[in-house]
């Protein structure tokens, strides 16, 4: 039987909806408005895309955007010298620094920069610490949308063998620790890990977290297991008589594995549309936190 389809365009609608919903009551009750400053570096054309689609859901959102754009050759200084004034801009609540950096800047030094309070992004080693302590604090806004998207089919992940293949900072090790702290019981595998088709073979959660096209195969999944597939990876067109076009595909390959798999999110529209979505809750969240405010629950 084919798997049910996670619809992350659907489910992040519904989330954006009640974070617009939250925005309103925020600024009718407390004359409130959240802002987040997004602060672009160069030109590259990926970053471009995203921070515009960012900037758009913002201000869909009812929050205030405090866009920075810096050429390309801007110094590690300049671009250190506009966080310290972002962090001390009271109306600015959330900061977002667009990855990646030119070589002339140290991102993690930019990152630690950033007020952890205002670190909507999640990637501040103090809110990595927080996280991982279990402590109230902002994380990763990818790993976030994950664990959404998981609960969408489960009402509780608490007892659930989960693997996560992956151990980046953005993705792979929050989204093990927000797993943690739903009860499931979470193996991180990697490229090192050995005969990882059997480790897969164990998960009733699964997820791909790696940045490799259509590296899980479908014979690797437990049948009914449910599959979220972070990777967006671009695959060249093929030449030939049968010429394709370039395609976006995730690291799951997909038409095996909704085959197997109980409930599966597609690539595009799964975790993608989640990450901005959960981007507007995490700026919404930091205002309130910021204003000695309960963060809604939502
Ligand atoms: N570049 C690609 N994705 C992201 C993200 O989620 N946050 C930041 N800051 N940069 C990115």
């Amino acid at each position: 039987m084919s798997a049910r389809i996670i619809d992350g365009k659907t489910i992040s609608a519904d989330l954006r909806g009640k974070v617009t919903d939250a925005v309103h009551r925020l600024r009718r009750d407390r004359g409130l408005v959240p802002g987040l400053a997004v602060v672009l570096v160069g030109g590259n054309s990926a970053s471009k895309v995203y921070v515009r689609n960012k900037s758009k859901a913002v201000t869909e959102a009812g929050l205030q955007s405090f866009d920075q754009h810096l050429p390309e050759n801007v110094s590690e200084a300049e671009l250190l010298d506009l966080i310290g004034l972002l962090n001390a801009d009271e109306k600015v609540n959330g900061i977002l620094v667009q990855l990646p950096l030119p070589p002339q800047i140290d991102a993690d030094k930019i990152i630690a920069a950033i007020d952890p309070d205002k670190d909507v992004d999640g990637f501040h080693p103090l809110n990595a610490g927080r996280l991982a302590s279990g402590l109230p604090g902002l994380a990763p806004c990818t790993a976030l949308g994950c664990v959404r998207l998981a609960k969408a089919v489960h009402t509780s992940l608490a007892g659930l063998e989960a693997v996560v293949i992956g151990r980046s900072n953005i993705v792979g090790k929050p989204v093990a620790q927000l797993l943690l702290a739903e009860n499931a019981t979470v193996t991180i595998a990697h490229s090192k890990t050995l005969d990882l088709p059997s480790v897969c073979a164990r998960a009733d959660l699964l997820v791909a977290a790696m940045g490799r096209p259509e590296m899980v195969r479908g014979g690797w999944i437990k049948p009914g297991a449910t599959v979220i597939d972070v990777g967006i990876n671009r695959i060249a067109g093929e030449s030939g008589k049968e010429a394709k076009k370039p395609r976006i595909v995730g690291d799951v390959a997909y038409g095996e594995a909704k085959e197997i798999a109980g409930a599966i999110t597609p690539v595009p529209g799964g975790v993608g549309p989640m990450t901005i979505a959960c981007l507007l809750l995490n700026t919404l969240h930091a205002a309130c936190m910021q204003n000695g405010l309960p963060a809604p629950k939502i």
